[in-house]
């Protein structure tokens, strides 16, 4: 339904886009898009191949393979991940895949792949897309834009909970915030379709909101636009 329009949240690592994002989309009845999800899986591939990720032309012929499908449909869970046929749910989220997939999603012809793609799922309206350059470049035409963000030590701590309660505790909480600041500035740095700000997003700092806030608030400001919603 064109009418249900996009609603695109983009904001930085650990920000709380995916599971805000999930809840709202599940609250409008809107389809959700995890656009990093479709970048890790690229990323999964080339260094499952062994491609040299200097090489942009093998890269890209390499991203042309991938055939990535997502389902979104449980609320309570990331979205599952299918390339080629092959669930990669799990291995998207490795350390080697998150160290890397800034310098995979820089190269403009993995962009052009995966935004064609995304604009494709977003054609009929009804999305809640959310990654670092949906409401700038994937849907600049969106009718809610929301720029989510948190203090990096904020975000970082939220990572550092999450993989203790994966029972992950090799990792410091100090290299965590070096790797989230690491990757921000590439995000912000590459010359095709940055990571910034749209002039016409709302920016929500989450510091202090509980996610429930966060949602609610989200959920709230869509209505007022999409009333039907
Ligand atoms: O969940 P987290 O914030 O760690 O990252 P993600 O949303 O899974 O995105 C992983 C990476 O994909 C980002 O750091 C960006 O390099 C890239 N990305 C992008 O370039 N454009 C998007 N629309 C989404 C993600
Ligand atoms: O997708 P993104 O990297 O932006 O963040 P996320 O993976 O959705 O959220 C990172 C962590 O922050 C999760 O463990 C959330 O439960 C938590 N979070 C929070 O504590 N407070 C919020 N207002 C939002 C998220």
């Amino acid at each position: 339904d064109r009418r249900l329009g996009i609603l695109a949240i983009d904001g930085p690592a650990g920000a709380g886009k995916s599971t805000v994002t999930r809840q709202a989309a599940h609250a409008l009845g809107l389809q959700y898009l995890d656009t990093g999800a479709m970048y890790r899986a690229a990323t999964w591939w080339c260094l499952q191949h062994h491609i040299d990720l200097t090489d942009e032309v093998a890269v890209v012929e390499a991203v042309a393979q991938c055939r990535i499908r997502l389902d979104s449909r449980d609320p309570n869970q990331p979205s599952q991940v299918w390339l080629n046929d092959q669930d990669i749910t799990a291995a998207i989220r490795s350390l080697e895949v998150t160290q890397r997939v800034s310098q995979v999603a820089a190269l403009p012809g993995v962009r052009r792949l995966m935004v064609q793609q995304q604009r494709q799922m977003g054609a009929q309206g009804g999305v809640a897309a959310e990654g670092r350059d949906i409401g700038t470049h994937v849907f600049p035409e969106a009718g809610v834009k929301i720029f989510l963000t948190a203090s990096s030590q904020e975000r970082a701590k939220r990572r550092w909970q999450e993989l203790q309660e994966q029972g992950q505790q090799e990792i410091t909480y100090e290299d965590l915030l070096q790797q989230i600041i690491e990757r921000d500035t590439a995000d912000q740095q590459r010359a095709c379709a940055p990571f910034r700000k749209a002039a016409d997003a709302i920016e929500v700092c989450t510091d202090n909101l509980s996610i429930a806030d966060v949602i609610d608030k989200i959920v709230h400001l869509y209505r007022s636009r999409y009333p039907q919603a």
